[in-house]
This record gives structure tokens, sequence and C-alpha cells, in this order.
């Protein structure tokens, strides 16, 4: 993710400007929430994309001051700012990707679901209005509890007929980051090449690393994989309680997020190689949205890839039956709050 945009070096004398990136560069992003924790850090590191002609940043307030900021770096996307409900239309016309971290954050002693309240309504009418302005785009839900933020966003789409399940997608990127970066530390790996698919939803015991899935192959005892399936699934609690009631990760969810949206990006631009792993509409088991590795394409979701759910370990078999019950529960909250809603 993000490769070449961090290599860009002074020029040396003699060489002309506007060279390579410049001309890549045709996509637009919207970032919904983007004067936060996460959309802060998530902007400059979507700014430095070669792949992106424009950043649109909005927010309820302090989006223009972070507009301003980023806009002067000499990357090649125009940034604009886009203030309250009144402008957010015009922020999503036109937009390819949609990126929403709009919310409020956990403190300590909070679970994801106690964000219910105020996130669920939040991502109702952010995702309305992207119904109504960009029906095409990529949606990347971000805002917590996704399990259920997902199911609200797609019963939304589906209220203002522009539903396509293969372009909704809730973020889990940074489980797949923090599991590849346990493991790696764990296991002496060079970080570069671990690969580890992350399953099942977005909180808690949802969150389920298929460690005997790991790329490269390794092995790993009983003790191991207990005790890295439990990091991994509160590792954001981890950051919670560090941060002591200053919010949630934020940077490197923007890391994870940015990472999802240079996947969709490339996938965009007709890269036929693009797999991540995200929480989606899905047939793969008996649950209607579930987190697994998808193949993007041109159009989202090009293809599931059931062959990962084959396979499992015994441990992993018994943690995704383990799983069902409280994923269903957060969706069905979902479904059932944006149907109620007039
Ligand atoms: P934050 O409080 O720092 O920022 C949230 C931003 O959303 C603020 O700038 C706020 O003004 C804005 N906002 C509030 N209502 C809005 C509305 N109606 N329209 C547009 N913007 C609005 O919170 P932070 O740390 O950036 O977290 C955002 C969300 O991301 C939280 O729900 C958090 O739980 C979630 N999260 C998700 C992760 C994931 O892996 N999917 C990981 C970490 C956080």
């Amino acid at each position: 993710a993000l490769r070449g945009s961090f290599a860009r070096k002074a020029q040396k004398p003699n060489q002309s400007s506007h060279h390579g990136l410049q001309l890549q560069a045709s996509y637009k992003v919207a970032i919904l929430g983007a004067a936060g924790g996460i959309g802060q850090p998530l902007a400059l590191l979507v700014k430095m994309s070669p792949l992106v002609s424009a950043l649109n940043l909005y927010d309820i307030a302090n989006v223009k001051g972070v507009a301003a900021d980023l806009s002067h770096c000499n990357t090649p996307s125009q940034v604009l700012d886009f203030t309250g409900a009144s402008e957010l239309g015009n922020c999503l016309k036109g937009v390819n990707v949609v990126v929403i971290p709009a919310g409020v954050p956990r403190k300590p002693g909070m679970t994801r679901d106690d964000l219910f309240n105020i996130n669920a309504n939040i991502v109702k009418t952010l995702v309305e209005a992207v119904a109504d302005n960009c029906p095409d785009a990529f949606i990347h839900v971000i805002s917590n509890p996704v399990n259920s933020t997902v199911p609200i966003a797609a019963e939304v789409l589906k209220q203002k007929g522009v539903y396509d399940p293969k372009k909704l997608f809730g973020v889990t990127t940074l489980d797949v980051v923090r599991a590849n970066t346990f493991v790696a530390e764990k296991k002496n790996l060079k970080l570069i090449n671990v690969d580890v698919p992350v399953i099942g939803g977005h909180a808690g015991i949802t969150i389920l690393p298929l460690l005997s899935k790991t790329k490269p192959s390794v092995s790993f005892s009983d003790e191991e994989v207990e005790q890295l399936t439990i990091r991994i699934q509160n590792a954001g609690t981890e950051v919670v309680e560090a941060k002591a009631g200053a919010g949630s990760a934020t940077l490197s969810m923007a890391y994870a997020a940015a990472r999802f949206v240079e996947s969709s990006l490339r996938a965009l631009d007709g890269d036929g190689d693009v797999y991540e792993c995200s929480f989606v509409q899905s047939d793969l088991t008996d649950l209607p949205f579930f987190a697994s590795r998808v193949k993007l394409g041109r159009k989202g979701i090009e293809a599931m890839i059931p062959s990962d759910l084959q396979g499992l370990s015994e441990y992993e078999e018994k943690a995704l039956e383990a799983l069902k019950p409280e994923l269903k529960a957060s969706i069905e909250k979902g479904i059932a709050f944006a149907q109620k809603q007039p």
C-alpha cells in the first residue's frame, strides 16, 4: 500500500516538473468525519496517493483548517473542505470511494456496541447522502460497531433503491494489520511477508484470525494460538486503555484504512490481483454479513474465496461457531434499527 508515494524525492536540477505520478491521478475520494482522530491522519495518507486527483473532506466542524493545511502538500490531489449537512451533497458528487470514520470512539470500559445509539444515526444520515449523490461509489464504513453499521448502511441503500452489495465494505483491515504485526513479532518473521486472514466480524470474539492460514506457512503451539487470538481480538481495547479516555486507535486505523483505500483504487484502476479482508454481504456462512478475504475489481467485489473457510483448525472451527450468535445479534440489531426508521 502507498507504494511509491513515500519515495518521492526533491527534484534534481534540470529535471522538469509534472511527471509520472501526476498522469495517473484520476480518482476522487471523500472522507466523512475528516477532522477526527482517524480522519486527519487518513486524509494525510490519502493525500500521498498518486492515484487520487481530488480529496474531499467533510465534517460537521473543524475541517477547513485540516484542508488548508493538507492542501500545501505538493502531491497531485486537490483538497476541498465541506462543513455541515448543507455541503455534504457537493462533497460527494462524482466521488469513487467514500470513507466513513464519522462518529464517537470508545472510552475505557466501553464495548463497540455501546457506541450504537450515537453512531447508528450518523452512519444512516451519511449513507443516505451517499445514495443520493454517488450511488456507484465504493463505501468504506469505519464507524463502530461495524458489525451493525454495515447492515444499517445496506438497509439505507436498499431503501434508496441503489444497494450494490459488491461495493459496501466494513473496514476490518486493522484486524489484519494487527494480526500480521503480532504474528511476525512472535515468530520472528519478516513483517513484509506475513499475511494472516481475519474473518467473522469486528468486535471481541467475532474477530477470528485464521492463524492456520498464515502466509508464509508457520506452525503455532496451542498456547500460541490462544495467546495470539486473544491479543488480536483485544488489540483495540489495548489502545483504548493506553489512551485512557482520549479515544481509540486512530493512527494505526488511519494506516489500515489508507491501505484499504489504496487497494480499492488499484482495483478500480484495473489491477487484477487485489485481495483484502472486509466485512461484507456474504453467503460463505449462514450469516448475511461476514468478514473474509475478497477479490476486488473495477466493480467492487469480484469474487469471494470460499476455500479460505475450508480446512480450518479445530480451534478455528470452534471459534467460528462460537462467534456466530453474537455476530448475528449485532447484524439483526442494525437491520432492525434501519427498518424502524421512517
Ligand atoms: P473522533 O471523535 O476523533 O472523530 C470523529 C469525527 O466524526 C469528529 O471529527 C466528528 O466531528 C465527526 N462527526 C461526528 N458526527 C458527524 C456527522 N454527523 N457527520 C460527519 N462527521 C461527524 O473519533 P475517531 O477516533 O476518529 O473514531 C471514529 C470512529 O471510528 C469511531 O466510531 C470508532 O469507534 C471507529 N473506529 C473503527 C475502527 C475499525 O477498525 N473499523 C478502529 C478504530 C476506530
